[in-house]
């Protein structure tokens, strides 16, 4: 499948490239782009330090798997940004309110929100991993416009009945959930039994 990864700048950058990594493990054919925001909040969670940030990822997070291919916030002419390309799903995650607006609205300001704007004209699937806390009236109806117009919204809420012991396990949990809702199978996290 051909599936285009957004990370914006909610915090939560992790939750994108374990998606990643799980499509690229599976044998996806995976596009990344992190907007400028994207950018500070990943420096700052994941503890980048050089100016080469997309190099220090790969050698971080894809050293051992195939790599996804890097598209940069403006590249507004690439495949993600025409719906001729047929991408099969579009994840952005961690989602900011900012992103969300722009989508739920139609105003596409950079190829993630293009990318996100093709897969609801499309219809094809876009799952959106949203995080904000407390949310206003504007997000809450941007939601709303969001999910109307056909995309998954996920906040990145995850539970604790699988008793987490360390942050992976709670990326884990969410990373889990937004494959399920995207149809991939997975076995990211312990699904809740009755007794
Ligand atoms: C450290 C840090 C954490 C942030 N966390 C969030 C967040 O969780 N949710 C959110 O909507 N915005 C958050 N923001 C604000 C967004 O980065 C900001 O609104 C930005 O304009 C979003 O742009 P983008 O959607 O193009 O990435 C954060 C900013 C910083 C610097």
């Amino acid at each position: 499948m051909k599936i285009f990864v957004g990370i914006t700048g909610a915090s939560g950058s992790l939750y994108g490239i374990r998606i990643a990594q799980e499509l690229l493990k599976k044998g996806d054919e995976v596009y990344l782009c992190i907007s400028e925001a994207g950018e500070m909040v990943v420096k700052e969670e994941l503890g980048l330090v050089s100016d080469n940030i997309i190099d220090e990822i790969i050698d971080k997070y894809f050293n051992s798997i195939r790599k996804p291919i890097f598209l940069k916030p403006g590249q507004l002419n690439s495949a993600p940004a025409s719906g001729s390309s047929n991408f099969d799903i579009v994840f952005v995650a961690p989602c900011s309110v900012s992103t969300l607006s722009n989508i739920a609205y139609g105003t596409s300001r950079n190829l993630i929100h293009r990318a996100a704007d093709v897969a609801l004209k499309e219809r094809k699937k876009l799952i959106l991993l949203i995080r904000e806390t407390p949310l206003s009236i504007v997000h809450i109806k941007a939601m709303l416009e969001a999910a109307s117009a056909g995309a998954v919204i996920l906040p990145a809420s995850p539970a604790f009945y699988t008793n987490p012991s360390k942050i992976d396990d709670l990326v884990d949990f969410i990373v889990g959930k937004a494959l399920d809702v995207a149809g991939i199978e997975n076995n990211l996290y312990r699904r809740y039994k009755t007794n």
